[in-house]
């Protein structure tokens, strides 16, 4: 049948270890925990596991600032259960992927304590280190992406470490061959161990401008945050996002970005089993001509905006599958760590249900791989923390410090850190209707609050045996998605591209052509998708219950909010 690699059909989905499951009932994830989901993973469907962070850290920025690159956070388990967790999912047919952060470290890590503990240290310039500006300040304006400067003053040595994220997780610098050679150590550590690719983190960030050429965007990050406060939907902040970009134009996208990313795919080619690289960033360029970057890269453009509609999800195929270079596959994705959940992100507080639905068919029918995140399939939504010291996500801490000292009222200041924080759509897994929503047993505080909509049927327990459950329809949906070819490999053709209502595109091969369309609003729509006179469809999959046997596609009602997909039969003859 089809030639493509197994990371081009299978279904991705992401891992939050902290928050996935509590296997020893200290409150936080573990790989017992993961272990004893194995069979729920297979059993949801998907075929490739990408962990978040799993290594030693102090959690500035939960887990993803390491402290030892070939570990295992001691409240995740030891390496064994690592080793138990890989062979188990291996043995149940699905790949593992980890989380590979190259632009830092934490600074907790061995390396950088002897960076800063002399300027004569042989790990010195494996990070970045410049004397004070004149003026002791400083060595340039540049800011870190979490807020404030990206400079921070070492008393010990006198001078400056940059850090494009936290101040706890210090850039390693990259243009040092050392700092290849360890990073390249850890990375054949995990290949060796039979692990099948990485996610590769914040890769836009790894170089900076070598010069410190200063930045000259309008806007300081104060005044960024309080056109944020305004709550524009991202359409209408084109300004902000362009002095944004001037912002931090000197330290992403630099020079040796992509050489790197050729030499670590080489690395990651010697080995067995197409092992496979996704990246973390919006460019496509990081697919090189397509076979010598990276394999995947998300499409992120499509996750920006409040609202999905046809016009939008068109816009954003049709530029980015027009931008891949040759061989090049699309990876798109909903949700993560870092963002609201699709639930209420996509939401409009009244179809949310539906929606959810709609907007996970569309994900698994769009040419190329799929990632999902964690929660989703029971619709997990996101869960807005009420008091300070609630947060875990320090971004949100930040963010709620320059509020208050901008003069903002201290719970409006919470309210705004909430909606913000990372920790939203991070609090644990709902397993049951049960305590701790089964995370964890009853009476343990869990690292982050558990949603209490557990007890409103979001929880794995209750939905697993019902048939109209989200997580049914999320099985169904990967089961129709793997069990056809259209849909896996096929070239996407948009239809009625004038149409605001629903959604419709083929998905084609020599052997098979698919429909799927997708009705947007809470009308039902008639159209017609007949290729031909005397055409047929035959329903695969419906959120809907249609009539049995083949449809006319010249006249093809679908109910509000369905997500239709059928097999487009050759005429019939005579
Ligand atoms: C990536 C991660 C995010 C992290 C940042 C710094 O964007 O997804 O969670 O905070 O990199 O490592």
């Amino acid at each position: 049948m089809h030639s493509l690699k197994w990371w081009q059909t299978t279904v991705f989905y992401q891992i939050y270890p902290r928050s996935f499951a509590d296997g020893n009932g200290d409150g936080i994830g573990d790989f017992a925990g993961m272990i004893d989901r194995l069979d729920y993973l297979r059993d949801l469907g998907v075929g490739a596991l990408w962990l978040s962070p799993h290594y030693p850290s102090p959690n500035a920025d939960c887990g993803y600032d390491i402290s030892d690159y070939t570990g295992v956070a001691p409240e995740y388990g030891t390496l064994d259960d690592f080793r138990r967790f890989l062979e188990g999912a291996h043995a149940r047919g699905m790949r593992v992927l980890l989380d590979l952060v190259l632009n830092h470290t934490s600074e907790d890590h061995p390396w950088f304590r002897e960076s800063r503990s002399s300027r004569n240290n042989p790990k010195r310039d494996w990070y970045i280190w410049r004397d004070p500006a004149p003026d002791g300040g400083p060595p340039n304006n540049w800011y870190s992406a979490f807020g404030g400067s990206a400079w921070t003053f070492d008393e010990a040595t006198g001078q400056y470490y940059y850090h494009f994220f936290f101040k706890e997780q210090p850039d390693l610098n990259w243009r040092n061959p050392d700092v290849k050679q360890a990073m390249w150590h850890a990375v054949r550590f995990w290949l060796d161990m039979g692990v099948d690719g990485f996610r590769l983190d914040a890769i836009d960030t790894i170089f900076e401008d070598p010069n410190l050429t200063p930045q000259q965007s309008k806007l300081s990050q104060i005044e960024m945050l309080r056109i944020w406060r305004e709550n524009r939907p991202p359409e209408e902040t084109k300004e902000l996002w362009e002095q944004f970009a001037l912002m931090f134009r000197h330290q992403v996208q630099q020079p040796g970005l992509h050489e790197l990313m050729k030499e670590l795919r080489a690395l990651v080619d010697e080995y067995p089993g197409d092992r496979v690289l996704i990246g973390e960033g919006d460019d496509i360029a990081y697919y090189g001509n397509g076979h010598d970057e990276l394999h995947l890269v998300f499409n992120f453009p499509l996750m920006r905006t409040n609202r999905l509609t046809p016009a939008w999800i068109r816009a954003n195929q049709a530029e980015r599958l027009a931008a891949l270079p040759p061989g090049a596959w699309p990876c798109n994705t909903l949700g993560n760590h870092d963002v609201g959940r699709m639930w209420t992100a996509y939401g409009d507080g009244v179809h949310d249900a539906a929606l959810a639905r709609l907007h996970v068919t569309m994900l698994l029918t769009l040419k190329g791989t799929p990632v999902l995140y964690n929660g989703e399939e029971i619709g997990m939504t996101d869960l807005l923390l009420e008091r300070f010291d609630q947060l875990r996500d320090n971004q949100a801490v930040n963010l709620y410090d320059a509020a208050v000292n901008d003069g903002i009222p201290a719970d409006e200041a919470m309210r705004m850190a909430a909606k913000i924080s990372r920790d939203r759509c991070r609090t644990p897994i709902q397993w049951a209707n049960a305590p701790n929503a089964g995370f964890s047993p009853a009476g343990v505080t869990t690292w982050l609050p558990v949603n209490p909509n557990y007890a409103q049927g979001v929880n794995v327990a209750e939905q697993v045996g019902d048939p109209h459950s989200l997580l049914t329809f999320y099985r169904r949906l990967i089961a129709a998605r793997q069990a056809t070819p259209a849909l896996l490999e096929g070239d996407y053709t948009p239809l009625h591209p004038n149409e605001e209502r629903y959604l419709a595109f083929l998905r084609t091969t020599p052997e098979q052509r698919c429909l799927v369309a997708l009705n947007f609003t809470a009308e039902p729509v008639t159209a017609s998708f007949a290729p031909g006179e005397d055409s047929l469809l035959r329903t695969i999959f419906s959120t809907h219950p249609r009539p049995a046997g083949e449809e006319n596609p010249a006249h093809l009602t679908l109910a509000p909010f369905e997500a239709y997909i059928g097999e487009i039969l050759p005429e019939r003859q005579g």
